[in-house]
């Protein structure tokens, strides 16, 4: 039987599926797929009808998406209306509170196992619920890699937190509770209770840290129905707008638009221009490499940093402004936002639902709190780009964002400083007696994706205590880990290559010359080739890197890229496709 008749058993008008090479015809093979699948679905469910898988990260574990079981019924029933038939698939989930080391360390190995499962499995379209940190980034280097239809639902962020009369940012906010418990002006029981005030409702981080930024990133480069990011959690237009997820999914399958047809490299263009006008996390710089990488497109580090250049921010929110992510929905959300730079944004990329980004934000997009969204004759900053800095301590790069940085530390001559690990550094950073001035430059490394597999965000080291005494309250740090979306300073991350990974980062010694010169894109160490190479890492720095013996950290410390292409494993970038050569009975 060949695959026209397979077809035509069932439905002779029925349009060709990649499922019916599992349920169409009616030999042995086919029957033991429907026989499984019929659980009460209708009993047309396998002819013509797409099977829609909805990736769903809800865990309990990842309390940021545990909503995310009534967003799959919401998105079903658009499935079921369309003529679908959905297929909930809880996949591999990533919570950032809790998950030790560090939920990066899993990034690459929840998109693998995601891929797979998409692969292996009957499936026309995918519909992708994600929500906390790294759960839409692994859900977008697993759809582009197998290229079916694909849809994005942001999880959405929480609720604002409100305490004693006063905002709570989650995150941002525990610090200055923290001090006043220790001032005396909150009891210690008033501090535990701030914490179900502090995470009032579902939903992800209300501040525009990585969660956020990759809802917003994810819109921006199609993947979403335009002006869903943002959407709080508990909103009832979340599931409105997840149940016409569904109907979109099923019609993405009819229309043969697969991820690749929507993310292009333009695409990366509009998501750049909208994490700066945002005031988006670093993260999400490492993120969209490596989606980047997956799709095959040629997308450099410089890129951020030349797209991003003059780009306007123009969203107060904490970590380095005022409100949170439920301010900026009632204020007119990212449409508003990009509604204001749509000149900014490429014309020719195109969203989910075959309108152009630029279309969707062309539409009316009033701005009803200019506080939250400032108008763009009045930005916060000018310039909100992230600048990429090289030289010959980061040949391949390292990222720094100059709206988060003191202006006058982005031009610095200082002393190094060196730590050789988050240890190391706890143990001697209040030292009365550290070798420290507010010139040194704080050196934390070691801390990149293979030698503290997974690249944990402690870029942002605290600075001594010595220095908070004399008033100083930034200081230039130099790191080849990450940073939480949710912090800021001079700080100089992702340093490529790292230590580990034969970085001049691990040739630095206390008192060496490190020259930043972020005008003119500069990270230099102050020391001649000749005596670099006459230096070694030191066996304190060289016994922090990882050396796992076997299962996941192991396959991840050898096969890891370095953060300039996104930390993807060197044998997962690009793309097979979705075809399956051989059958499973
Ligand atoms: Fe999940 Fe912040 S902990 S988004
Ligand atoms: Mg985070």
């Amino acid at each position: 039987m060949n695959d026209v008749d397979k077809h035509s058993r069932q439905d002779p008008d029925h349009q060709p599926l990649r499922s019916d090479a599992w349920y169409a015809g009616d030999d042995r093979n086919a029957y033991l797929h429907r026989a499984w699948m019929r659980r009460g679905v209708p009993s047309n469910a396998f002819e013509g009808r797409p099977q829609i898988a909805i990736a769903n990260t809800a865990s309990d574990l990842t309390p940021c998406n545990a909503h995310l079981n009534e967003v799959s019924r919401a998105v079903q029933q658009g499935v079921y209306e369309a003529g679908g038939i959905p297929l909930d698939l809880p996949v591999v989930s990533l919570g950032e509170t809790l998950v030790r080391p560090t939920a990066m360390l899993w990034r690459n190995m929840a998109a693998m196992a995601m891929e797979e499962m998409f692969r292996a499995n009957p499936i026309d379209g995918l519909v992708l619920l994600g929500g906390c940190d790294k759960t839409i980034p692994s859900l977008l280097m697993a759809a582009a890699s197998v290229d079916l239809p694909a849809v994005v639902v942001p999880g959405g962020p929480m609720l604002n937190g409100t305490f004693r009369g006063q905002t709570l940012g989650c995150g941002t906010d525990v610090w200055r509770l923290g001090e006043e418990v220790r001032a005396g002006t909150l009891s210690a029981e008033q501090f535990v209770r701030s914490e179900s005030s502090m995470i009032r409702s579902r939903g992800h981080c209300n501040t525009m840290g990585t969660a956020s930024s990759m809802a917003v990133v994810a819109e921006a480069l199609g993947m979403t129905i335009p002006g869903m990011a943002g959407t709080p959690a508990p909103d009832s237009r979340l599931l409105e707008g997840s149940h016409e997820v569904g109907r979109l999914a099923v019609e993405l399958v009819r229309e043969g638009r697969t991820i690749k047809q929507v993310i292009t490299r333009e695409s990366f263009h509009n998501a750049i221009v909208a994490l700066a006008a945002v005031g988006g996390s670093t993260n999400a710089v490492v993120h969209l490499m490596a989606i980047a990488g997956r799709l095959g497109i040629d997308l450099d580090l410089g890129d951020f940093d030349r797209i991003g250049a003059g780009v306007p921010l123009l969203v107060n929110l904490q970590p380095a402004g005022e409100f949170l992510m439920e301010d900026l929905y009632r204020a007119g959300g990212l449409l508003a936002v990009l509604h204001q730079v749509a000149d900014l944004l490429d014309p020719g990329a195109i969203t989910v639902t075959g309108e152009t980004l630029v279309e969707a934000a062309s539409r009316e997009h009033p701005v009803w709190d200019t506080t939250v969204i400032t108008p763009r004759e009045t930005p916060l900053q000018a310039d909100a780009g992230i600048a990429v800095l090289r030289g010959n301590l980061a040949p391949h790069g390292a990222i720094v964002k100059p709206a988060a940085a003191s202006k006058e530390l982005l031009t610095h001559r200082g002393p190094a400083l060196v730590f050789d690990s988050v240890e190391d550094l706890k143990a001697r950073i209040d030292d009365p007696d550290l070798p420290v001035t507010p010139d040194s430059v704080l050196v934390l490394r070691g801390c990149g994706p293979r030698g503290y597999p997974g690249m944990p965000e402690v870029a942002n080291l605290p600075l001594p205590k010595k220095m908070l005494q004399l008033g100083v309250r930034d200081m230039v740090r130099v790191c080849d880990g990450r940073m939480s979306g949710t912090a800021y300073g001079t700080v100089v991350l992702h340093v490529a290559p790292e230590a580990a990974a034969g970085g001049t980062l691990a040739l630095v010694q206390d008192g060496d010359t490190i020259v930043l010169d972020v005008p003119n894109r500069l990270l230099q160490l102050d020391v001649s080739d000749e005596e670099l190479a006459a230096r070694t890492p030191p066996a304190s720095l060289v016994q922090h890197f990882a050396a796992p013996t076997r299962g996941w950290e192991k396959l991840y410390v050898e096969h890891v890229r370095q953060a300039d292409t996104g930390a993807d494993l060197d044998f997962l970038v690009g793309s097979t496709g979705p075809e399956v050569a051989r059958e499973s009975h």
